[in-house]
C-alpha cells in the first residue's frame, strides 16, 4: 500500500502541467512554421496506402485467409514405408523431391514477390493475394517434406541408402537440385527488371501448370494422404490461377508493345523450365547427366507400384498440351504472340529460349 501511493505521488509530479487554453497552439500559425519531409527513395516500401483497385482481388483474398486444410491434420499413417520395398519408398521420395524443385521453391519466391509489390506500390489486394500464395506455398512445401521424411527419413540426400536404384535417385535429386540453383539465381536476378503485371503472366504459367498437374495426380493417386493432398494442392492452386487471371484482366489490356514481346519469352522460358516436372525437362536449360532419363523413368514406374497417381509419358504430354492451349487461349485475345512449342506439337511465334527470363513457379 505504501508502495502504491508512493507511486501515485510520482505520477503526479512526472504529469505535464494543464495547457492554459489561450497557450494552445494555433494549427494555422504551426502550419506556417511546418517543414516538408524529406523526399522518399524510388523502390522503397514507403510511402504507404491501401487502395482498392480490383476489388474482386480483395473476395479472392477473403477466400484464401482460410484455406480449409493444413499439412499437419493430414491422415499421415495412411502412408505406410513398412508396407513398402525400398525401392518404392526411395521412389515415392524422389518424386516429392522433384515436386519440391517447383513447389519448395515457393515460399521463398513469393516472399521476394510480397517486398517486390510493396517496393512497386501495388494496390493492396495485389500486395495481400501475393502473401496468401507465400503462405499456401509453405503447405505444399511441407507436404513434400513430410512425406520425404516418412519414406526416406533425412532424405532426399541425407538418408542411408541400400540400393542402386536408390544411389541413382539420389544422384538425380542432387542435379534436379542444381538446376533449382540456377534457376532461383535467374529469379532473383531478373525480378526487379520487370513491371509487375508482366510477372503475373509468368506465374500465371506456373498456376496453369501446376492446378493441371496436381489435378492428374489427385485423380491417380491410391495412397488417402497423397490423394488428399494432392486435392488440396489443387484447389489452392486453382485459386492462384484466378489471382493471376483477374489481375491480367485489368493490367493486360495497356500493356505496351515491348513488355508484350517480353511476355512471348517469358512463356517460352516458364515452357522449358515446368516442362521439367510437367512432361520431360528439355535439352534446354535443364544441365542433366545421361543416367538421369533412365533413372527417372524407373523411378516413376517404382512410385506408380507403390500407389503415387504418376500419369504415363503420354497422358502427361497430353495433359500439359491442353494446359498450355489453355494459356495461349487466354494471352492470344490481348495481343500477345504465343511462342512456339515445337517439344509437344504447338504453333506459335519461333522463340529463343533466354534463361534470364525465368519466372515462372507453382
Ligand atoms: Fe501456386
Ligand atoms: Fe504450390
Amino acid at each position: 500500500m505504501a508502495t502504491q501511493a508512493r507511486h501515485d505521488k510520482l505520477r503526479k509530479e512526472m504529469r505535464p502541467p494543464p495547457i492554459e487554453l489561450d497557450e494552445a497552439p494555433d494549427p494555422v500559425k504551426l502550419l506556417e512554421t511546418a517543414e516538408d519531409a524529406p523526399g522518399l527513395p524510388e523502390m522503397n516500401i514507403f510511402p504507404m496506402d491501401w487502395r482498392t483497385e480490383t476489388p474482386k482481388l480483395m473476395q479472392i483474398y477473403d477466400s484464401a485467409r482460410d484455406p480449409g486444410w493444413s499439412p499437419n491434420k493430414l491422415p499421415w499413417d495412411t502412408l505406410k514405408p513398412e508396407e513398402l520395398t525400398a525401392d518404392q519408398r526411395y521412389a515415392i521420395s524422389y518424386w516429392f523431391a522433384l515436386l519440391a524443385v517447383f513447389d519448395a521453391s515457393g515460399p521463398a519466391v513469393f516472399s521476394r514477390a510480397v517486398i517486390h509489390t510493396y517496393e512497386t506500390h501495388e494496390e493492396d489486394p495485389i500486395r495481400k493475394a501475393f502473401f496468401s500464395v507465400a503462405r499456401d506455398e509453405m503447405n505444399h512445401e511441407e507436404v513434400c517434406g513430410r512425406a520425404i521424411n516418412i519414406v526416406t527419413p533425412g532424405g532426399p540426400v541425407n538418408h542411408e541408402i541400400e540400393t542402386p536404384l536408390g544411389e541413382l535417385a539420389r544422384n538425380n535429386v542432387q542435379w534436379l537440385f542444381h538446376n533449382g540453383a540456377r534457376y532461383w539465381n535467374a529469379y532473383k536476378n531478373s525480378l526487379h527488371k520487370y513491371p509487375v503485371p508482366m510477372l503475373f503472366t509468368s506465374f500465371l504459367f506456373g498456376e496453369v501448370a501446376s492446378s493441371t498437374l496436381f489435378h492428374g495426380m489427385y485423380q491417380e493417386t491410391k495412397i488417402p494422404v497423397l490423394k488428399e493432398a494432392f486435392r488440396r494442392i489443387g484447389q489452392d492452386e486453382a485459386r492462384h490461377l484466378g489471382i493471376c487471371l483477374t489481375v491480367l484482366q485489368k493490367v493486360l489490356p495497356d500493356m505496351s508493345a515491348d513488355d508484350k514481346e517480353m511476355v512471348t519469352k517469358q512463356i517460352r522460358a516458364g515452357f522449358i523450365f515446368l516442362s521439367g516436372v510437367l512432361f520431360e525437362p528439355p535439352e534446354e536449360f535443364w544441365e542433366l547427366p545421361s543416367t538421369f532419363k533412365p533413372t527417372h523413368r524407373l523411378l516413376e514406374k517404382k512410385a506408380r507400384e507403390a500407389g503415387l497417381g504418376i500419369l504415363s509419358l503420354e497422358e502427361r504430354e497430353a495433359n500439359w498440351k491442353k494446359a498450355v492451349l489453355q494459356m495461349k487461349g487466354f494471352i492470344e485475345p490481348h495481343g500477345i504472340e504465343f511462342p512456339a512449342l515445337p517439344e509437344i506439337g504447338v504453333d506459335g511465334k519461333t522463340t529463343a529460349f533466354d534463361p534470364n527470363n525465368l519466372i515462372p513457379v507453382f
